[in-house]
């Protein structure tokens, strides 16, 4: 089935490219770069490439990285210390512990030891409420790329069904809360629901953050949908969203393409939050 010929594929890294040459002339306002730290605890490949991904585009606009390799069998008492050290650093305006942690550490509890005023990817208790009450002006990396794209290809949303599948704190929740504050009518689905294809089929926004390689097939959505595929999947060295995107695309209004999707905004919208952090700091 083809919904219409217009149909539009993200171009996630021209949008990302965009958003980081605008970091790049903000900057220059500053007297020293700003610096964002991210720590790691070592143990996870895919985590490596995203940390290199993260310094790399912290290069290319001009900010500082400072990258804090933890070794796998930190205590949590001494990745919390790690943590209070960047807290207390003048010199550090965004903090990121790169998730996910090795299993004998308690990842929720660390987050929470990052200070709100550092916490880039708003991940904290105090910040994670501040966004579901509307009252943050800053959200997570991913959850805020999703919206750029929605807002650069002129996607109304105001009174639109959108259906999130997925309900993690770095993107399911959070663009449940960002869909629902800009007026759609919002449903977050999960592993428990049920019917989950009567409402997926419904949405004309449909955000997919689950994890499993092309779960969403043409059937599971609505003709002239906006589908947006937050999944990284990796298999056998090549990366797979949660959409059967070539089955799909052909049913959208718009759709986001796994690699060069939502991916690149993530990572572009960490640069645009370490800058607003380090403007507030600055206050
Ligand atoms: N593109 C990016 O920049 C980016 C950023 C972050 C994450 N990701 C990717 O996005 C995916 C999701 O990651 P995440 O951290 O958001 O989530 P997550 O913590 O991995 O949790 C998965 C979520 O999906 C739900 N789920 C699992 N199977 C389901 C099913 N069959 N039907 C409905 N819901 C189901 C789970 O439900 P329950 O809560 O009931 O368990 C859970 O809420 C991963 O592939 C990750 O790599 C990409």
């Amino acid at each position: 089935m083809c919904y219409n010929k217009s149909m539009i594929i993200v171009d996630g890294k021209n949008l990302a490219q965009q958003i980081k040459n605008e970091v790049k002339e903000k900057v220059k306002n500053f007297a020293t770069p700003p610096v964002l730290s991210c720590l790691m605890v070592e143990g996870d490949s895919a985590s490596e490439i995203y940390v290199r991904n993260k310094e790399r585009a912290c290069n290319e606009c001009g900010l500082i990285s400072r990258m804090i390799k933890l070794p796998h069998e930190i205590s949590q008492t001494d990745l919390e210390a790690a943590i209070e050290k960047q807290n207390n650093d003048s010199a550090v305006s965004a903090i990121l512990l790169q998730s996910p942690l090795p299993k004998h550490l308690n990842e929720r509890q660390a987050i929470n030891k990052i200070s709100p005023a550092k916490d880039v990817d708003c991940l904290t208790y105090e910040n994670i409420g501040k966004l579901a009450a509307g009252n943050c002006g800053f959200a997570p990396c991913t959850p805020t790329g999703i919206m750029r794209i929605l807002d650069s290809y002129n996607i109304p949303v105001a009174g639109k069904l959108a259906v999130v599948v997925g309900r993690s704190d770095l993107v399911g929740r959070p663009i449940a809360h960002m869909l629902e504050q800009r007026n759609a009518t919002v449903v977050l689905c999960h592993s428990k629901t049920q019917n989950l294809l009567e409402l997926t089929k419904q949405a004309d926004i449909l955000v997919v953050a689950i994890g499993k390689t092309k779960f969403i097939t043409a059937e599971y959505v609505k003709d002239g949908a906006v589908v947006i595929d937050v999944g990284i999947n990796r298999e056998n060295g090549k990366l797979y969203g949660d959409v059967d995107f070539e089955n799909v695309k052909n049913k959208c209004l718009l759709i986001t393409p796994v690699p060069g999707g939502v991916g690149p905004l993530t990572v572009a919208c960490l640069m645009e939050n370490t800058i607003k952090l380090a403007q507030n700091n600055q206050i």
